[in-house]
């Protein structure tokens, strides 16, 4: 098949043929990418489970015992579970403890003779039975079972392990019963306990999040993704109270147990499932439910939610993607009913269990009072991306958890499909570029970045697979899926036909996809996989460079800072299988895989068509400058994807020292003139650099001068639009972008900006009537709070406390961190350690805001460090994102003591460890190093272009 698709570090591709004078002849390859785009939103949080960190793995002495590997051995398969559990809502006043208890039978076939039983096991203790074991053992059909001879907990690995005396033997069925207790505790982990007050009363949920790797916290369990099983389950429960897990409601009867009257609820048995896909809830939550096509539907939160129709979009919306889902799967939704639950406690954004997802209040829950526009956008893909995985993932299982980025990347792209038909006007699709393509070029162009795919052997603890749930996981998988034709329903179909209920691997979605590319006829250059094995299996993406002087065509690895050392080999040498959609001048070029095509001296060509494309471009200067001349005479012949990307490129290449900052900075000369959301979105992302770079320095003042002349036209646009500020602009995109206007107008000090976002504050303050629109409350209440003092943070944190909706709370939280008062700050930076101030699923996300204010950096730098292993200790049991954390306090380091103070934060805490923020240490390590290398190769010439800049 065709070579040319592919372009080749050392020569450039394809040889080049020089036209006659000015003309030179470019060969570009490419797919005939269909199109798809870009966008924004808020989602900074991982979208499903498997942000726990857990505390570090302490390996003890090397021993080849199979209860020393952390992967359970062939030789017994679960077929089905009995698990019945009781969680109490009430404390234990005597142990200070609130527990649940628990039996479960688990029948299981045995596959090799073995005379050891390893099930994954974590912090139960265990009613002893028989002989004094741990467990006991019987054998079906006839057969005796050999007897326990000795059982025990091996903790670091996490199994409960039973030797035998004797062999069980092969295909013969055992059961094993235990008997057990837990803490349902506050740690987000596992069977957990969430707590909320409702009419002055507080009241205790019990529920779980199993994954990656705590299922085995609620029960014993072969707890890996390839052991299906059925799960037949009995909650116990107080009277009044709902249970909920996978299955329907059985039957439901008033029981009395030990003297207490109690209710049991039994539930249908599972399809065949993984255990990280279980869930079990008793809450007093009340519900709202539909039917469409046969299958139950349900909202369930908090009651008072419930009644102010919070769940109502939520439940409007679900059928219809559900629908969705089946029609493009071509597979009917595999269970009964789809229930969605909000919870006040929980870690990552949601969780896809089969049958009874799980999400943060922010994103179900849905008030026109109280939510953005954004806050709605977000509620609709992460309904559409965890409805994904009822297929994706649930009915078709990755085999192991280094295929996670399957698993998660391909929901986190067809969410904007399912988003799309839930909401055909927003065009949310176009937002790929801004939430998932820049989201993960700029981690995944560090030498320190990982491929997609990780060798099995590689990730074996808890903490390994913790680790995996990271922006590459999640975003690279969309960035390469978009319109790309080469994932065609077809070939999903059968692949979900193919291992329905049971366990695949990438490499099987490959060999369908082939399928269908053969069935098709399409015409590809190299096999699929091939073509993606270059994505997949090495770190990064290239920069490809047009150079329209000599037609040549190259590719490079793009890193961020070229001094970088890649110490990962490569079997593809860092070079990858490019599609490439161009344009000249003003007509799309849909070219075949080969195509020849002329550029004279005064067109222009701009490549990566709507950033179909994962890859960077740049150019020769001459079509730079042609294309910053388009970008100021008549920007909109430029796609306003690409005047976004064009803005994001630049600043990148000189990040990366391939262009010059100040051709970057030329980039967002045109912006005065800009009124579209995307291009605005790109810049502020990528002045935010500049910010954070200079907001210390004396660059910090031209700065602003330049940035507010360039957005003030586009608040005056917002504010006739408007009428004064009085309606809502139409289009979500507007709506966005009035944000954007509001934002840089107050942040560069536009005075007229700042009286308004004041106003309808000091307003607020006095009527106790909120007058500002939800979309523009995060911004205008961090703007007053950080013009205000303590009278206006103190109203804002009552305002919090007393919020009747989480989406209203959250933008508090993140106002709260914006004032400028080091005291302020501080006492709010000891609140978010004290569960009773700030929920521990918030802890994080409030230290990164405060990090994130230049007065706040060193404060939250500080405070990191000097309660790092209490922090570890005590949030480590997965209720803190060590990684966003790490990040977040130190991305503002740029200078050489900085970075001393982060090696020795590396030194210091080397013993007690980072767990899931381990890779964290290492890149904001590398990041430091590059921005002290930027600063001082470009401080000099970004001040001196501000100031002639300034001048008229
Ligand atoms: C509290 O725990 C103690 C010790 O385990 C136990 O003896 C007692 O029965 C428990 N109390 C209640 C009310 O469950
Ligand atoms: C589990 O419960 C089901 C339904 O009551 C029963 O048929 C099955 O035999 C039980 N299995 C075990 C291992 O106890
Ligand atoms: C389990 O046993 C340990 C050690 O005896 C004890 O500290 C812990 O509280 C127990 N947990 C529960 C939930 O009973
Ligand atoms: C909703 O639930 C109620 C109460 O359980 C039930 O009576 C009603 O039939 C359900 N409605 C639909 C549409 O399923
Ligand atoms: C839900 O749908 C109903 C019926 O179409 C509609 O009246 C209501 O406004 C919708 N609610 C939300 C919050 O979308
Ligand atoms: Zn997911």
């Amino acid at each position: 098949m065709g070579k040319g698709f592919f372009i080749s570090k050392a020569v450039g591709i394809a040889a080049i043929i020089v036209g006659a004078g000015a003309l030179a002849t470019i060969i570009a390859l490419s797919v005939v990418y269909s199109q798809e785009k870009a966008k924004n939103n808020d989602n900074v949080l991982p979208t499903d489970g498997g942000t726990t960190s857990k505390p570090p793995v302490t390996t003890t002495a090397p021993s080849n015992e199979p209860w020393d590997k952390y992967r359970l051995p062939k030789s017994l398969v679960p077929d089905h579970y009995n698990v019945t559990l009781w969680p109490r809502l009430k404390q234990n006043l005597t142990t200070g403890l609130f527990i649940f208890t628990g039996q479960s039978t688990v029948e299981f076939v045995c596959a090799e003779e073995t005379d050891l039983i390893l099930i994954h096991s974590n912090k139960l203790n265990y009613t002893k039975r028989e002989n004094n074991h741990l467990a006991s053992l019987t054998s079906l059909g006839g057969v005796k079972a050999p007897s326990i001879k000795s059982s025990w907990l091996q903790q670091v690995t996490q199994y409960l392990v039973l030797q035998l005396d004797g062999k069980l033997m092969k295909d013969h069925r055992y059961h094993l019963h235990t008997d057990f207790t837990g803490e349902l505790a506050d740690d987000l982990g596992g069977f957990y306990r969430s707590e909320y007050m409702e009419d002055g009363v507080k009241k205790v949920v019990a529920t779980t999040q199993m994954q990656p790797t705590d299922a085995r916290k609620a029960f014993p369990c072969f707890d890996e993704p390839a052991m299906k099983a059925i799960f037949h389950i009995t909650l116990i429960h107080d009277l009044g109270t709902v249970a909920l897990s996978n299955g329907e409601e059985k039957e439901s009867s008033n029981v009395n147990i030990e003297g207490h009257d109690v209710q049991k609820t039994v539930f249908q048995p599972t399809e065949k499932m993984s255990t990280y896909l279980l869930a079990f809830i008793v809450s007093d939550f009340s519900f709202i439910n539909n039917t469409i096509d046969g299958v139950l539907i349900r909202i369930f939160a908090r009651t008072p939610a419930i009644a102010a129709g919070q769940g109502d979009y939520a439940l409007n919306k679900t059928g219809p993607i559900l629908k969705f889902f089946e029609k493009y799967y071509n597979s009917s939704y595999p269970l009964p009913k789809s229930d969605q639950i909000a919870l006040p406690d929980f870690n990552a954004g949601a969780m896809e269990n089969w049958g009874l997802i799980t999400y943060r209040e922010t994103a179900l829950l849905y008030d026109e009072t109280f939510s953005s526009n954004s806050n709605k956008q977000r509620i609709a893909t992460i309904i559409a991306h965890e409805l994904a995985h009822m297929w994706f993932g649930n009915l078709v299982t990755l085999r192991w958890w280094n295929d996670l980025w399957l698993n998660e990347g391909f929901a986190s792209y067809v969410e904007y499909l399912g988003a799309h038909e839930a909401e055909p006007e927003w065009n949310v699709k176009d937002l790929i570029v801004l939430s998932d393509v820049h989201r993960v070029f700029a981690v995944d162009a560090l030498a320190s970045s990982h491929p997609l795919s990780s060798k099995e052997e590689d990730i074996q603890k808890p903490a390994q697979i913790s680790e995996l749930f990271d922006a590459i996981s999640y975003s690279k998988v969309t960035s390469l899926t978009q319109n790309n034709k080469l994932i065609s329903l077809f070939s999903l179909q059968t692949y979900l036909a193919e291992f329905a209920f049971g366990n695949a691997g990438y490499t099987d979605l490959w060999s369908h996809l082939q399928m269908a590319v053969d069935a098709t006829g399409t015409d590809i250059p190299e096999t699929v996989s091939n073509i993606m094995n270059t994505w997949v299996l090495q770190m990064g993406f290239p920069v490809v460079t047009v150079n329209t002087s000599t037609g040549i065509i190259s590719q490079k690895h793009f890193l961020l800072d070229p001094d970088s050392e890649v110490t990962t080999p490569s079997i593809y040498n860092y070079e990858w299988i490019v599609p490439i959609k161009w344009m000249k001048t003003e007509t799309i070029q849909h070219p075949k895989w080969l195509k020849n095509e002329s550029v004279s001296g005064s067109d222009w060509v701009l490549a990566n068509i709507n950033v179909v494309g994962y890859y960077r471009v740049n150019y020769d200067q001459g079509n730079w400058e042609r294309l910053l001349g388009v970008l100021s005479t008549n920007h909109v012949a430029i796609p306003v994807i690409n005047r976004a990307q064009l803005v994001d490129d630049a600043f990148n290449l000189a990040r990366a020292k391939i262009i010059s900052t100040v051709l970057a900075l030329r980039t967002t000369k045109y912006l005065n003139k800009e009124r579209e959301y995307m291009p605005w979105e790109s810049a502020v992302g990528n002045l935010d650099f500049f910010y954070l770079m200079f907001d210390r320095s004396e660059v910090y003042g031209p700065m602003q001068d330049y940035l507010r002349n360039q957005v003030t036209p586009l608040f005056t646009h917002y504010k006739s639009l408007t009428d004064n500020w009085k309606n809502v602009p139409v289009g979500h995109m507007d709506q966005y972008n009035q944000v954007n206007a509001i934002s840089l107008a107050c942040r560069t000090g536009l005075r007229e900006c700042q009286n308004l976002t004041n106003q309808w504050f000091n307003q607020w303050m006095e009527t106790k009537l909120n007058p500002i629109h939800p979309n523009l409350r995060s911004t205008v209440y961090c703007n007053a709070i950080a013009a205000g003092g303590a009278k206006e943070w103190e109203f804002a944190w009552s305002q919090f406390k007393n919020a009747s909706i989480a989406i209203e709370a959250d933008k508090l939280r993140y106002a709260l961190a914006c004032t400028k008062q080091p005291w302020l700050l501080n006492r709010y930076l000891e609140y978010t350690l004290d569960p009773n101030m700030i929920r521990k699923q918030d802890a994080t996300s409030t230290i990164v805001y405060i990090a994130n204010n230049v007065i706040g950096q060193s404060l939250a730098w500080d405070f990191v460090r000097a309660r790092w292993s209490y922090i570890f200790t005590q949030y480590g049991g997965g209720s803190f994102s060590f990684s966003n954390l790490v990040n977040g306090v130190t991305e503002r380091f740029s200078t050489e003591y900085e970075l001393q103070q982060l090696k020795q934060f590396k030194e210091d805490n080397a013993e007690v460890g980072f767990g899931s923020g381990t890779l964290a240490v290492d890149q904001s390590i590398e990041r430091t190093i590059a921005n002290i290398k930027w600063i001082a190769e470009n401080k000099q010439n970004v001040l001196d272009w501000f100031k002639a800049e300034e001048k008229p």
